[in-house]
Parts: structure tokens; sequence; C-alpha cells
């Protein structure tokens, strides 16, 4: 027996546990299903699903109630407009990094021909998006996680871009060049923060989230890090948990940075923090 579109929508109320967003995962499974867009399944509502596609609607369906992240069951997430590739190596790209990206190319207004490093490029989100604006740009991301660098060069090879790379380094570890910006969202979460047992970041590697020191210390360890490796004049950006604003900035400043300041998201809370090496 099958289904149609229509009931296969109406699915979506198994999701209510397990999601906030019920209708549109269960949207984002069924197109993913039927390999279709969002027109076809509310243009074709009395079409029937195949033996094989309910099968495999079911199944995604199952996921999705165990709380497994739509990202990681579609093995996918737009960044930037940017479609991206993701796994379970790293975080799923948030759309609030993309304040980060935008954030750097607006202090990258007056730079040419610059150099730019993202540390903790996950699936290569930020540097991607950076090198999609601006070809003249160089960038280079970095991990420790080998996963996630062969993830970031399967997702560069996808857009065929040619002025990122990416490599396997701690931190600032394995850079030497100076640079004219080093960006970066880096795990900032504190590892008792009882949210990390909730949602998406449950399913999402401790080591791409969490930070010892309150969430502080990969921070701490970026900004002493970056001072030497930034050409006079360049930049240091961090996305950062909405109440570390002020203690970001105290780090910026002991690191030796001026002209520190924070942003605020699209909610107002403080969440990217920048210093200049002067
Ligand atoms: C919050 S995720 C950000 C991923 C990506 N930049 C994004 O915005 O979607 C942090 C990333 O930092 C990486 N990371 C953690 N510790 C690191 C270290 N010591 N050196 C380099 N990368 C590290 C993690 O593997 C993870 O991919």
């Amino acid at each position: 027996m099958s289904i149609t579109i229509r009931r296969a929508l109406a699915q979506a109320a198994l999701l209510t546990d397990s999601s906030d967003t019920p209708r549109l995962d269960a949207e984002l499974l069924l197109m993913h299903t039927l390999k279709c867009n969002k027109s076809f399944i509310y243009a074709w509502p009395d079409k029937l699903l195949l033996s094989g596609q309910l099968s495999e609607y079911e199944r995604l369906l199952a996921r999705r109630r165990k709380g497994e992240p739509v990202a990681y069951i579609l093995g996918r997430k737009e960044f930037w407009s940017l479609p991206l590739m993701v796994n379970t190596s790293t975080l799923i790209p948030r759309p609030e990094t993309e304040l980060l990206v935008e954030k750097a190319l607006s202090l990258l207004a007056v730079c040419t021909a610059c150099e730019v490093i993202d540390l903790g490029t996950g699936t290569g989100a930020i540097a991607l998006a950076i090198a999609s604006e601006r070809s003249e740009i160089r960038v280079t991301g970095c991990d420790i996680e080998s996963q996630a660098i062969d993830l970031a060069n399967r997702n560069k090879a996808a857009l065929a871009f040619e002025n990122v790379n990416f490599i396997i380094s701690d931190w600032c570890a394995e850079f030497t060049r100076p640079v004219d910006m080093i960006v970066s969202n880096p795990p900032y979460i504190d590892p008792d923060d009882p949210h990390l047992t909730r949602g998406d970041v449950n399913h999402e590697p401790k080591s791409a989230l969490v930070s010892e020191n309150k969430g502080l210390a990969d921070i701490q360890c970026i900004a002493s890090g970056s001072f030497g490796l930034l050409k006079p004049g360049g930049w240091l950006l961090f996305e950062h948990g909405y109440e570390q604003g002020s203690a970001v900035r105290r780090i910026l400043a002991d690191a030796g940075f001026e002209n520190i300041g924070t942003d605020p998201d699209l909610a107002g809370h403080e969440r990217i923090s920048y210093g200049r090496k002067n």
C-alpha cells in the first residue's frame, strides 16, 4: 500500500516531540526522497509515493524522530547560499555564522590581494564564503580533525574555488607567514552547559562545541597565538556565545589587540568580537 504526498507531509505530526520545525523537516525529507523541489510537492499533493520511496521516507522520518539533525540525514546544508556537504566529523554551519562572514568582508573591503586564515574551518563554510565573494583574496582554512579537512576539501572541489586551501593544524601551530586577517568560529560552549544534551548539538562532535574554562579556553589560545601571526593593521574576529562578549573583549585586550568591538546578532545578543593589531 502507498500513500499520497499530502499524507506523507501530514506525518510531520510524528516529529513534534523531536523537532521545533516538524513541517519544514517533513518537507525537506520528502523532497530528498522524491528528488524534487518544494513546488512539486505542493503542485502534486495527490500523487502516490512508489513503495521504495515510501520505505525510504519512513526510514528518514525515523532517524529524525530519534533527534538526528536534518542536515546530517540529508548530508548537506546551505551556508552563504553555497550548497555544502556536511557529516558528523564537524559542526553543521549555522545561519548566525554568516554575520561573521559579513563582518570579515566589510573589514576586508579596503584590502586587495590579502591573505586570510579561518581557524577551525569544519566544513570550510567561512573560508569558502569569503573566497566566493573575493576571488583575489587567498584563504586558508585549518582544522585539527583530518576528517573535517577531507570534508572541506570535498566542498572546495565541488564549488571549484581556486583561492582557498585547507590544512590540518592545531590552531595557529602550522602557520608561519603573516596574514591580514584571522577569523574563527571556535568551540565556545561551557562543558557544563545543559543545552549540550538537547537538539542538534547532542549529535554534533563535542570537539567542535565544547571548550574548557567556561567555553573560553580556545578563544584565549587563538587570541594569544594570532597576535604574532597578523601583519600590522591585521584583524582577528571571533564568533562567541551571547554571554561571552565582555570576556572576549578582555581576552583580546590582554593579547595586545586594539580597536576592539562587538557586534550583535539578529536577536540583539553580543555574538561577534574583533580587534586590530596596530
Ligand atoms: C564551532 S566548529 C566551527 C566549524 C565551522 N568554522 C563553522 O563555522 O561551521 C569548531 C571547529 O574547530 C575545530 N577545532 C577544535 N579544536 C581545534 C584545534 N585545536 N585546532 C584547530 N581546529 C580545532 C573543530 O574540529 C571544529 O571543526
